[in-house]
């Protein structure tokens, strides 16, 4: 049912804790099924040069936050906002269709910690998508 990467990614899972005296912390939680993840923000000069997660979930939220700061980790602040929870997917090779939903909290947690970012910054904030949470039926 699991992909190799996400049982990897699942089981050694790649920067979880926090940071101390982050730049940006943000947090999305599933009312559905109730799992949260939380990530936090090292920026500089405009780049993530260190995130890291906590997350209260199941298996592919696990896998999907891991991969997630993988991918955003080195990227200009740009660059992490526009990292999709069907990359995150994909970047995992593939996820269950009824377990898609799941990556979408890393989507979300990374963009209210980018938002928090700004918002330190004095930059507006980035309008955000309305998330459906529903089981198998993200896009
Ligand atoms: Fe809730 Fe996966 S079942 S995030």
């Amino acid at each position: 049912m699991y992909s190799e990467k996400v049982l990897d990614h699942f089981q050694n899972p790649r920067n979880v804790g926090e940071i101390e005296n982050p730049d940006g912390v943000g947090q999305a939680g599933n009312p559905k099924c109730g799992d949260i993840m939380k990530i936090y923000l090292r920026v500089e000069n405009d780049v993530v040069t260190d995130i890291k997660f906590k997350t209260f979930g199941c298996a592919s939220a696990i896998a999907s936050s891991s991969m997630a700061t993988e991918l955003v980790k080195g990227k200009n602040i740009d660059e992490a906002w526009s990292l999709t929870n069907s990359a995150v997917a994909e970047a995992l090779d593939g996820l269950p269709p009824v377990k898609m939903h799941c990556s979408v909290l890393a989507e979300e947690a990374i963009h209210a910690a980018i938002n928090d970012y700004r918002r330190r910054k004095g930059l507006p904030v980035l309008e955000d998508k309305e998330y459906n949470h529903d089981h198998g039926h993200q896009h």
